[in-house]
């Protein structure tokens, strides 16, 4: 086997195995090294997202979700249910299935595009003569070269300081996806993404649960109007959100974790729970890559320094996904990827940062792409707002899940669609119409004009482009 590459991904999360594939169906010779084992000591290809991260938080979500239904909404659709019970350890287990087959099936496309793997860490050893060489150490080391390297080392949770993870009482993410039994209490500090969708997993098992969140604002990111619909439902559900907490000592001892906090109001509280889950944010990982070695630049934050396109301030050496600036997402990471393996054939790979859409997949999902209206005010742009809610569409109706809305910004103006925000049933199916309406820079009309099959919660999008107009038919 030949070990010198044209292309060398280190990563094999979706931004590298992605870029590793696009580079080879480009027709480069592409190795991709990634370090990840799974619980054999075997390579475990997808990284975060498929081993810790979207894939089996979509599982979990999944299966409590299920669990919910059929708990509490299946007796409204005259089904009764006697004898419900929760197997936590089968609904683990079956989230390792669904986590295995994803990586099975990238080892299977590695194989279909010829794309070299390795399995270890990858780090860099010399530059020299138009090469970079790169040390694998895995079970053995070896020295691998390449012209080009593409960067994809991903992100580890952020620890609070003094508080390391131990996987056992304090959790960051991996450990979250892997309680073995419901814990009666649960706490979850920051309310973020991962707070909300972890917290919702245990809620709907049973888990008794409190979220901290340091920020005064929910969501802040969010567009407020869906942020405060989204708060509304998930404190109906039973999920206990703090707002504007100073978090103080954590204790972790044989029976649980108590959190001191200073709450909103200026009062010194604690809490005791029987796991804490820390989602306080993610860090970009260079551990282990020896970028000082060439020279590599990393930011203040550790993250490496990338331009536009994704360059390194090396020749030839390129970063995407996690480990660089913007959201922290794997189909930004996969865009990235495909647009560098692109960018070293010659094209013009391309990623639009302004319409990279966002879900969070809660009980109502979340989604949106494009501007919210805090920042279209804060940038004095004049605009127009339309919403519909869910209330008012059949298909919601039918399913039973009448929960939130459809919110549409257009410029006042032009009428070309800034942003669209989503609460409510299949949020997350719903905003890619949205996004390809804003990639084809469509304006609310254009939507509104479109025929949407009934009875559709799409119709609820078409609904929202009415309203813009003020001309909403079924509201
Ligand atoms: P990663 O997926 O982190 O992959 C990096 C890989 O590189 C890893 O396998 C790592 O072991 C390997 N590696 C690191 N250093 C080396 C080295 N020196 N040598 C060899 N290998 C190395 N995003 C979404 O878009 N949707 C979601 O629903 C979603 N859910 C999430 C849920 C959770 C709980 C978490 C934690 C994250 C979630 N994310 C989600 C974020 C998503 O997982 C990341 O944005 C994505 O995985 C980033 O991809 P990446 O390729 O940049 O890095
Ligand atoms: P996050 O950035 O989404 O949320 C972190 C929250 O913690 C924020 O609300 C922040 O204000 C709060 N916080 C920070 N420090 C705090 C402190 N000391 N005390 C109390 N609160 C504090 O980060 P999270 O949830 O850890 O997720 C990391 C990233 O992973 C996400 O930003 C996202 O990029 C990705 N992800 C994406 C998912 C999706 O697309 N559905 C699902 C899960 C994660």
């Amino acid at each position: 086997m030949s070990k010198n590459f044209d292309v060398i991904v280190i990563g094999g999360g979706p931004g590298g195995y992605i870029a590793a594939i696009r580079a080879a169906q480009l027709g480069f010779n592409v190795a991709c090294i990634d370090e990840w084992k799974n619980a054999k000591g075997g390579p475990a290809l997808g990284g975060t997202c498929t081993n810790v991260g979207c894939i089996p938080s979509k599982a979990l979500l999944q299966s409590s979700e299920h669990f919910e239904q059929a708990g509490h909404h299946f007796a409204d659709h005259g089904i009764n249910v006697s004898g419900l019970s929760l197997d936590v350890a089968k609904m683990v287990a079956r989230k390792d299935t669904v986590v295995k087959q994803n990586n099975d099936g990238i080892v299977y496309l590695f194989k279909k595009n010829k794309v070299t793997f390795f399995h270890g860490r990858g780090s860099f050893v010399a530059a020299k003569d138009g090469l970079y060489d790169i040390k694998v150490a895995g079970t053995a080391e070896e020295i691998i070269s390449g012209k080009h390297v593409v960067i994809a080392t991903g992100s580890n949770a952020r620890a609070l300081p003094g508080t390391p993870f131990d996987e056992v009482n304090i959790l960051s993410n991996d450990g979250a996806l892997r309680i073995g039994a419901v814990p009666k209490k649960l706490g979850l500090i920051g309310s973020g993404v991962i707070g909300l969708e972890m917290g919702s997993v245990w809620r709907r098992l049973g888990a008794e649960v409190t979220v901290l969140e340091g920020l005064p604002t929910f969501l802040g990111a969010v567009d407020q109007q869906i942020a405060k619909e989204a708060h509304k439902a998930f404190v109906k559900q039973g999920l206990k959100i703090e707002l504007g907490v100073k978090v103080g000592e954590i204790k972790s001892g044989k029976k649980g974790v108590s959190v001191a906090y200073t709450n909103a109001k200026g009062d010194a509280v604690s809490i005791d729970v029987d796991k804490l889950i820390i989602s306080i944010g993610r860090v970009a990982n260079t551990i282990g890559l020896a970028a000082d070695v060439v020279g590599l630049s990393l930011d203040e934050r550790g993250a490496i320094v990338v331009d536009g396109d994704c360059k390194t301030n090396l020749p030839n050496v390129w970063a995407v996904g996690d480990v660089v600036r913007g959201p922290m997402l794997a189909h930004k990471a996969e865009e990235e990827g495909v647009a560098v393996a692109e960018r070293i054939a010659g094209q013009h790979g391309h990623v639009n940062f302004n319409t990279i859409p966002w879900v969070i997949y809660t009980n109502p999902e979340i989604a949106w792409v494009g501007q919210t209206e805090e920042q279209l005010k804060a940038a004095g742009r004049a605009y127009k707002a339309g919403t519909f809610p869910f209330m008012a569409n059949g298909r919601a109706r039918a399913l039973g899940d009448t929960t939130g809305m459809v919110k549409m910004l257009a410029d006042a103006v032009t009428d070309e669609i800034l942003g669209v925000h989503i609460v409510g049933p299949m949020a997350s199916e719903l905003i890619a119409e949205c996004v390809v309406a804003m990639e084809f820079r469509a304006s609310s009309e254009d939507i509104a004009r479109i025929c949407h099959a009934h009875p559709s919660l799409s119709e609820a999008t078409k609904e929202a482009a009415l309203a813009v107009d003020k001309r909403t038919l079924n509201f």
